[in-house]
């Protein structure tokens, strides 16, 4: 049915977004469902108490559910395993040892889904950064072997100019509208070291069939799709990036090292590793 038959449902929907109420609600309602489901509370409590002693806090589901659209904390802890696994053998079947680079930077890290599994990582400097307050404060609070800060949805990061020998952004500007893409590849590649690695993934290749006919015509001719452009930043604007895109617009400035299609099975994304100069 059409918005102008809905003319109840439009000014709702007007009136949240005016109130910036449409992720919070949308947030808080799921999370309710969850508080409801005494199997996943009770999954999530045995998941848990079956940790061994010294281990790192999880997340509590809410915050979970910011990031990832789901409360299970199991799930968020091997998916995030799996991740990282993966961002080390990409780097190292390029000839880059994660320990030998001297800072990295995990932009858009939530609640440290990856980041968390760095907390053996020798070598490195680690810092992580997020524009959602309460998960940047989560992250300094439990994942003390790493250095948080928040950073506007669309302003400079403090870091100074080449800072980092890789940055990733993982499932980050699958959420981002135009200027919010481009804006941030401008300021990673600031901070990226010469020399020095990028590594993002994006809806892509594995995604097509969310897309309607006409959007898979304009993916397939290079064109991003972007769903809910008004949530940039949030998990409910979708973005989908076809390679000619990143390559000969987002990231133009970047070497193309590797091209893995629906290579990120964690989130099933592609996978794009860059590097500068
Ligand atoms: C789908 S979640 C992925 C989180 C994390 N990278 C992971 O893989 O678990 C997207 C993350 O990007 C963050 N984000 C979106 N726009 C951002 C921006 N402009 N600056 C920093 N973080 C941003 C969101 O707050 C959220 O934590």
């Amino acid at each position: 049915m059409s918005d102008k038959k809905r003319p109840f449902r439009t000014l709702v929907i007007k009136v949240v977004d005016a109130l910036k109420a449409g992720v919070p609600l949308r947030n808080s309602y799921h999370y309710f469902k969850y508080a409801a489901d005494r199997r996943s509370v009770a999954k999530n409590r045995r998941f848990r108490k079956a940790q061994k002693a010294g281990g790192l806090a999880f997340p509590p589901p809410r915050l979970i559910y910011c990031v990832a659209a789901h409360h299970d904390q199991e799930q968020f802890d091997r998916s995030g395993r799996w991740a990282a696994d993966f961002i080390k053998n990409v780097l190292s079947k390029n000839g880059r040892t994660l320990e030998d680079i001297p800072a990295i930077l995990d932009f858009g890290c939530g609640c440290g889904r990856i980041f968390r599994h760095w907390r053996d990582l020798a070598g490195p400097q680690l810092y992580g950064c997020d524009y959602q307050r309460p998960l940047v404060r989560w992250c300094r609070t439990k994942l003390g072997f790493g250095q948080f800060e928040r950073n506007g949805l669309l302003s400079a990061l403090s870091y100074p100019d080449r800072t980092f020998g890789l940055i990733y952004a993982i499932s980050v500007f699958t959420h981002l509208d135009r200027q919010g893409q481009l804006f941030w590849i401008g300021e990673l590649e600031r901070v990226l070291e010469d020399r020095g690695y990028l590594f993002i993934t994006v809806h892509g290749t594995t995604r097509l069939a969310e897309l309607s006919a006409e959007e898979q015509r304009l993916f397939n001719a290079g064109q991003p799709i972007i769903h809910r452009a008004r949530y940039s930043g949030a998990n409910v604007c979708a973005t989908y990036h076809p390679r000619k895109y990143i390559e000969d617009v987002l990231v133009r400035r970047l070497k193309l090292v590797e091209f893995l299609p629906g290579g990120a099975r964690d989130a099933n994304q592609d996978a794009y590793l860059f590097q500068k100069g």
